[in-house]
């Protein structure tokens, strides 16, 4: 194997020591679309390459595009167009969220902090969650709640986020998961149940920030 594709930085250490990536390897590319993830990738990255303990891995040659996995080939072909026609060796994917991201309510991925209604995985991106919340149609507002998160409670759901729209509007996740709790009956789930609807409910507007 010659050349490797990361996708979802690998930003800890152990990731790009050997054996993790073994000598036959001599080109990785790295993607992540969040410019943080990125950031700490790039500084683990320059440790192992330039530690002494890896002489192993001094020799690769490393390339870490700040880019959404879609733009993959494109990527790829900017940066040696011969890959395009023989493809790389190996493609090692853990794409997701990170605690980092999660952790931190100014990037609104969490259900129980306090945060705007972002989601946007990559900042440098224009459509927020709140966008959709307050002004997609009624009806993509429900499809996005069943396609993306097979919500079954999505009717209801759709109806309180309309309805809160028409007034103030949702503003910050708290808002959000209010409502969701206020639409979740207690028997679904259990006294809890809420807390696995939000989870669906965050999961659905994030696939689509
Ligand atoms: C679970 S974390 C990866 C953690 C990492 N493997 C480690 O060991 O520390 C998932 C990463 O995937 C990135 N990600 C999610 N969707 C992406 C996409 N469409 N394109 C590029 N990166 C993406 C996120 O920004 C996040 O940093």
């Amino acid at each position: 194997m010659s050349s490797l594709l990361l996708v979802g930085y690998p930003y800890a250490r152990a990731r790009w020591e050997p054996p993790a990536i073994p000598p036959p390897v001599e080109t990785v590319y790295g993607m992540d679309v969040d410019p943080v993830a990125h950031e700490k990738a790039q500084a683990q990255i320059k440790t192992v390459l330039h530690g002494d303990s890896c002489s192993l891995v001094s020799d690769l040659k490393v390339y870490t595009p700040l880019k959404n996995f879609r733009h993959i080939q494109s990527v790829v072909g900017e940066i040696d167009e011969k890959l395009l026609g023989t493809g790389v060796d190996g493609i090692l994917m853990d794409l997701g969220m990170s605690s980092m991201q999660i952790d931190n309510p100014v990037r609104g991925f969490s259900v129980l902090g306090d945060g705007p209604v972002d989601m946007r995985m990559d900042p440098r991106a224009s459509l927020r969650a709140e966008d959709i919340l307050n002004s997609w149609r009624d009806a993509e507002v429900g499809r996005i709640l069943l396609d993306y998160g097979e919500e079954s409670n999505w009717r209801a759901l759709q109806k309180k986020i309309v309805n809160a729209r028409l007034h103030v509007g949702l503003h910050s996740t708290s808002d959000l998961v209010d409502h969701i709790r206020n639409a979740t009956p207690a028997v679904r789930g259990g006294r809890q149940g809420w807390i696995k609807t939000a989870t669906r409910v965050f999961q659905a507007l994030e696939d689509c920030c």
